[in-house]
């Protein structure tokens, strides 16, 4: 119902609201009306321009209410300030059961939105201040964070990109924690970034790849320079780019967008490049606050996330003084240059991963069309070596190898020489041992033969001699001695007897 008061009506500043309730009451019998709004009412009651008629009509509204029950009404009323120019603004409030104050106001020229329950009777409520944001899906507050962490921590290991890095971070990132990787501009963050959101794709996990910096297409462009290609990704739907400007948002819109993004595509990979960008306008206070509160919300969600952040200088520790992220996250990776005998190179290091063993080198990050990779270590004087001085060492290294080898072969050859030698000369050994062990056989078996032959001969020369039959000739002799000279029984004479038979013949 439009309430407006005509022209009249407000010159004289004589009025009250009895025509206007008595429409209403015919209004809300005829649709059946449960609640109503009486939306700016201090536009109405401030043309009295009399503290005592505003009072007696606000009354008249809360009598009316009373009388036609309705389930509940809501007042808005606009306030400057403290509610200096509406001086019933505190006889409202008393009136009524619940006080919603919303604030805008402007923080660094970007406006910030503020809800705050100032009271509501018979029940409790959060006493803090809200930010409110305003976007498609409607208007969102920020709810109060819960006073308790209550996390799930998985022990399953996601790649952060690349083997390497793995490697590093004692066999990658856990699933459902947050990452952050600090450098300075140039340093190949959106890279490593890139890479960790094409591992994730190809897993065929839902990734959302946020950026602050650049446009969707310059990215996939950018990153395929390096060797990771998102087209594909991006076309089935596993992958989805959200670029979003920085200049007079406030962080709680891009809280509220980012939100909206992880609902309509339930990511479980994301990325924010870079997340200190959300600090461009609004103020740090602010971007601080939602970047706390985004790694919470990611890891209730147990989205595994890595944010970027770009530092002022070459220094980690600087980030720790602007956004805070690194005390949050779960893993810290730093990214720096290190300009040596006149090159400037990346150099990578993994300034904290909770809860597992991580390297703690300094790496070199090499970038090129086959992807980012860490350099083979490589240290002189307690240092390690990067660009043209690792190059360098790594050729010094190689030839060395080489001429080990050489000399390897060469040991090998002279010792292998006289053992074949000695082989050979073994073989000459066994082969006149064979020979020897041959004739000795050949001439045993001989010697058998000639010591049958030699008895056989004796015998054959005694039968001659004493024409005796074969087989009896000793016997028989001995036969015709013993005839003569027979035994006396006893073996002792029969002995003597033989032995003086012997000596008689
Ligand atoms: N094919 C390539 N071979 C070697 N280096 C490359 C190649 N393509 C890109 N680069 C290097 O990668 C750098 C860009 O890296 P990247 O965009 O990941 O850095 P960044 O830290 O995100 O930078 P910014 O802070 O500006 O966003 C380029 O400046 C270039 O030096
Ligand atoms: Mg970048």
């Amino acid at each position: 119902m439009d309430a407006n008061l005509s022209p009249d009506v407000v010159q004289s500043g004589e009025f009250d609201l009895r025509g206007l309730l008595a429409m209403l009451k015919a209004k809300k019998e005829e649709i059946g009306a449960r609640w109503i709004v009486f939306d700016g009412i201090d536009v109405l009651l401030t043309l009295l321009h009399d503290p005592k008629s505003e009072i007696r009509e606000i009354y008249r509204i809360r009598a009316w209410l009373a009388e036609n029950e309705v389930d509940g009404a809501i007042i808005t009323a606009k306030i400057d300030g403290d509610g200096s120019q509406i001086v019933n603004y505190g006889f409202l409030q008393f009136m009524v059961d619940c006080v919603i104050g919303f604030e805008r106001r402007l923080e660094y020229g970007v406006p910030l939105h503020r809800i705050q329950i100032v009271k509501y009777r018979g029940s409790a409520f959060s006493q803090g201040e809200y930010p409110v944001s305003f976007g498609p899906g409607g208007m969102e507050i920020a709810p109060p964070e819960p006073t308790e962490i209550k996390q799930v921590a998985s022990s399953e290991r996601v790649s952060a990109g690349f083997e390497r890095l793995d490697t590093m971070l004692g066999g990658g990132l856990f699933r459902g924690s947050s990452t952050l990787i600090t450098g300075v501009p140039g340093t190949s963050k959106t890279t490593l970034s890139g890479k960790f959101v094409e591992a994730a794709c190809r897993r065929g996990e839902r990734t959302l790849f946020v950026s602050f910096d650049e446009g969707p297409d310059r990215i996939v462009r950018n990153l395929t320079s390096v060797g990771i290609q998102l087209k594909a990704h991006l076309k089935s739907g596993v992958l989805r780019m959200y670029s979003g400007r920085t200049e007079s948002v406030g962080a709680e819109d891009h809280l509220a967008k980012l939100k909206a993004l992880i609902r309509e595509h339930q990511p479980r990979c994301m990325v924010i490049d870079p997340l200190s960008a959300i600090a461009k306008a609004g103020g740090l206070a602010a971007a601080r606050s939602v970047a706390n509160r985004f790694i919470y919300t990611a890891k209730d969600q147990k989205i595994t996330v890595v944010v970027t952040a770009i530092n002022d200088g070459d220094e980690p520790e600087t980030e720790s003084t602007d956004l805070q992220i690194s005390t949050i996250a779960d893993t810290w990776i730093h990214l720096s240059y290190l300009i040596r005998g006149g090159e400037r190179n990346r150099a990578l290091t993994i300034i904290k991963s909770r809860g597992t063993w991580h390297s703690n080198q300094v790496r070199e990050l090499i970038l090129s069309d086959a992807g980012p990779m860490l350099a083979d270590v490589y240290t002189a004087g307690g240092e390690v070596l990067m660009g043209t001085l690792r190059w360098e060492k790594e050729n010094a290294e190689s030839a060395k190898t080489v001429q080990r080898r050489a000399e390897i072969d060469q040991k090998r050859m002279s010792l292998e020489l006289p053992e074949a030698d000695t082989r050979a000369r073994i073989k000459v050994l066994e082969h006149d041992l064979e020979r020897q062990r041959v004739e000795l056989a050949t001439y045993s078996s001989d010697d058998q033969a000639r010591m049958v032959s030699s008895s056989d001969r004796e015998k054959t020369l005694l039968r001659i001699r004493s024409a005796d039959p074969a087989g009896h000739a000793g016997n028989g002799a001995v036969a015709a001695l013993e005839k003569h000279h027979p035994s006396n029984g006893s073996g002792k004479s029969s002995k003597k007897n033989k032995t003086e038979a012997r000596d008689g013949t």
